[in-house]
């Protein structure tokens, strides 16, 4: 049996990596969980696996008791845990560490979070995979490494990018810095870069995911609230020339379990769609499944702040990451192949899936409590 450290299971990416392909009795997985207890932390983890289950046709979370969750906190040196959990686990072959755990804020203000948690973190696991002997480190990144930068994109670590914001920043340095810490500790480093994750291939529901396309959506779906008493057009406004490149979740996952499958053990690597999409042309299918009909997407270049409306200059501020990470077409390069197929097709039926899940959302919000569905409560099987 193969041991797995992995941090981040709690969360998307993480989540449906351990459910499709941890689970089932090959591998010993010990999860970095954030929690006061390890029960806690086994609730949380179990919780988030049937959830993220419940995105696929096929339910197959059993093994749970395959799992060890270890409470623990990135940001602490040493993650927080004691001399002790080191001794008891030190020589376990094979052990390999996934690091998927990060800050995905990116404005100013939390500029500290996002740098103790994208360095600090960073810093902190590589002296736990150290300590437990683990010989490779697959890092997840961003394919957004890359910052501003338009047109093709290698599967090498960037010199001299010019960011966005804080957050590609952080993943920038920290590709440099796991790249120079596994060198001096002698540990074989992979790195992962995912674009735009998106929910699993077969339902196309978000999957768990409030980011990215579906926090785009979350924030024109907000919008439909505001304009509920008004029929005023309204322009919204982006990077209407420039293509994006969306991948699901489960093609990620996929990628990088075969990269660990076929013991790759060194080197970046893109986890993408094979082909971008246009931004205006998606943008528009999210307004019309939104039914927001008044609304028009224009060009940055046509914004004028002297006869913007209010609204429109609000719209404008709370999509302005959106907007930034999808200025200026990157093209993605990849030596393992070609990435998952994509076009707007296809990327419809994700939008489609994820203005359902905040309508269904919304209807659920309206009901009085008693009808409200219940959580099922997570059970421990082990
Ligand atoms: N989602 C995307 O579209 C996308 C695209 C490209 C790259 N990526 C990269 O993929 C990785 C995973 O992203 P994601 O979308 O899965 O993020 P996510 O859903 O926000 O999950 C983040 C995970 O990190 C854990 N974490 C955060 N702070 C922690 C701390 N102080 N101690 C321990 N654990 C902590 C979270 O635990 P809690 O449950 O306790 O919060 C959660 O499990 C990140 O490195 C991200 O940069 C994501």
């Amino acid at each position: 049996m193969r041991t797995v450290y992995l941090t981040g299971g709690t969360g998307f990416l993480g989540s449906h990596f351990i459910r499709n392909h941890l689970l089932g009795g090959s591998f010993d997985v010990q999860c970095f969980v954030r929690g006061p207890s390890p029960e806690a932390c086994a609730l949380r983890l179990d919780e988030t696996l049937r959830e993220v289950d419940a995105s696929y046709p096929d339910r197959r979370v059993r093994g749970l008791d395959a799992l060890t969750a270890i409470p623990s906190d990135i940001t602490l040196p040493a993650f927080g845990l004691e001399e002790a959990f080191f001794a008891a686990r030190a020589g376990r072959a094979d052990a390999t560490f996934f690091h998927f755990a990060s800050s995905l804020q990116y404005q100013e203000k939390d500029r500290q979070v996002i740098h103790d948690h994208n360095i600090g973190g960073l810093r902190h696991a590589v002296d736990v995979a150290a300590a437990l002997g683990c010989g490779v480190f697959y890092y997840v990144s961003t394919a957004f490494t890359v910052g501003v930068h338009e047109g093709p994109v290698p599967e090498a670590l960037h010199h001299d990018a010019r960011f966005n914001n804080y957050y590609e920043e952080t993943k920038c340095q920290a590709e440099h810095l796991i790249t120079e810490l596994c060198r001096e500790r002698g540990i074989s480093l992979v790195i992962v870069r995912p674009s735009i994750v998106i929910g699993p291939s077969a339902t196309r529901r978000p999957g768990g995911s409030r980011t990215g396309l579906y926090g785009f959506i979350r924030e024109l779906h907000r919008l439909k609230r505001q304009l509920r008493h008004t029929d005023a057009p309204l322009s919204l406004y982006g990077s209407t020339e420039s293509e994006m490149n969306v991948v699901p979740v489960d093609f990620v996952c996929y990628d990088i379990f075969s990269l660990y499958r076929d013991s790759v053990s060194e080197g970046v690597y893109h986890c993408t769609a094979g082909q971008n999409v246009r931004v205006q042309g998606l943008t528009e299918l999210i307004l019309k499944h939104l039914e927001l009909t008044g609304v028009t997407f224009r060009s940055f270049r046509e914004f004028d702040e002297a006869t913007a409306s209010a609204l429109e200059r609000v719209l404008l501020r709370n999509t302005a990451f959106y907007a930034s990470s999808t200025a200026g077409t990157k093209l993605f390069q990849r030596r393992r192949g070609p990435g998952w197929p994509m076009d707007l097709d296809e990327v419809e039926r994700y939008v489609i899936e994820g203005v359902r899940g905040l309508n269904g959302a919304d209807a659920a919000a309206r009901q009085p409590p008693g009808l409200r569905k219940q959580r099922p409560v997570a059970r421990r099987t082990a």
